[in-house]
């Protein structure tokens, strides 16, 4: 790998627990790290970092303004908001990136990379990924990692990542994985959070309360609807890997609350949007209907609102 590769700057916009734990990674690979936050100084944090061994690791990391110089000599910013802030985070850093810096979404969800192109100058370029590993916030500066998972990554529109970027990306972050479709496998998380997050946020319970048979055709509905807009989509998917994908992720992380419960239990916005939200979107644009993830998007949308 070309040793200067440690002396080109990696961004992280977006420090909440996935953001954090990428920066971990990232920092214990020996790259050279920044934060963007959204104040409007710079400074430098002591972040806190619990791994799963339970071994406690602080490094210094500079939170940067999106005006400050130094974002200018970012190569690389991975984005870690959530999925209906990734607009406005991109439109607020833009004019101040370097003309050939690369972005990274990882987000549940899908939508925002559609409206990202407009804003990608000639020579830089958008990849998209999504990662299993868990992590939780315990305050600003501090989080605990609570569990391996997969990380796909892989390229969208623009110019590709540079190839030194991809190596230490790959190796920064345990079980990840460069993929050469990337859509699809966005899909296959699409299907995860459509089944696991409306379910467990309304029927307030952990993830692995979905193994009960009650809640198995519904299961086979969400899952019958995604793949009948994948299908007009025209995406490569299969509904035995789908079903086997969701069932595995429902055992794999059965004692955690699902992010939607999470965020519905502390009156937090969701990203329903984009998940069951953005089905229903592609379905009202191919005229078909998918009424069971219609219903999900309303009470997901009621409750919220009931909750404010
Ligand atoms: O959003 C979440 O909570 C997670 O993506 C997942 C995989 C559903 C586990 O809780």
């Amino acid at each position: 790998m070309n040793m200067n590769l440690f002396e080109t700057k990696i961004g992280i916009l977006g420090a909440g627990a996935i953001g954090q734990l990428i920066g971990f990674q990232l920092h214990q690979a020996g790259a050279h790290l920044n934060f963007i936050h959204k104040y409007d100084y710079s400074c430098d944090e002591v972040v806190n970092f619990t791994d799963l061994d339970r071994n406690e690791h602080q490094y210094q990391i500079r939170a940067l303004t999106a005006s400050d110089p130094l974002v200018k000599r970012l190569k690389l910013i991975i984005v870690c908001v959530k999925a209906y802030h990734v607009v406005d985070a991109i439109k607020g850093i833009e004019p101040f990136i370097a003309k050939d810096c690369h972005i990274v979404l990882l987000h549940n969800g899908l939508g925002p990379h559609l409206e990202i192109s407009q804003y990608l100058k000639a020579n830089q370029g958008l990849s998209l990924g999504t990662t299993s590993q868990g992590a939780t916030r315990d305050f600003k500066w501090s989080v605990t990692r609570t569990g391996k998972g997969l990380t796909q990554l892989g390229h969208c529109i623009g110019q590709p990542l540079n190839a030194d970027l991809k190596q230490l990306l790959l190796a920064a972050i345990p079980n990840s994985e460069w993929t050469d479709e990337i859509l699809p496998s966005l899909w296959y998380k699409l299907a995860v959070n459509s089944v696991i997050n409306p379910l467990t946020a309304i029927n307030s319970c952990k993830n692995g309360s979905l193994a009960h048979q009650d809640y198995s055709n519904t299961i086979q509905d969400i899952i019958s609807e995604l793949m009948l807009v994948a299908e007009h989509e025209k995406l490569p998917i299969e509904r035995t890997l789908v079903h086997d994908r969701v069932h595995e992720v429902i055992k794999l992380t059965q004692n955690n609350y699902s992010s939607m419960h999470q965020d519905i239990a502390h009156q937090r916005q969701t990203e329903i949007d984009y998940i069951n939200g953005y089905l229903v979107k592609l379905a009202h644009k191919h005229q078909i209907h998918i009424p069971t993830n219609k219903k999900l998007l309303d009470s997901i949308r009621l409750l919220s609102q009931q909750r404010q």
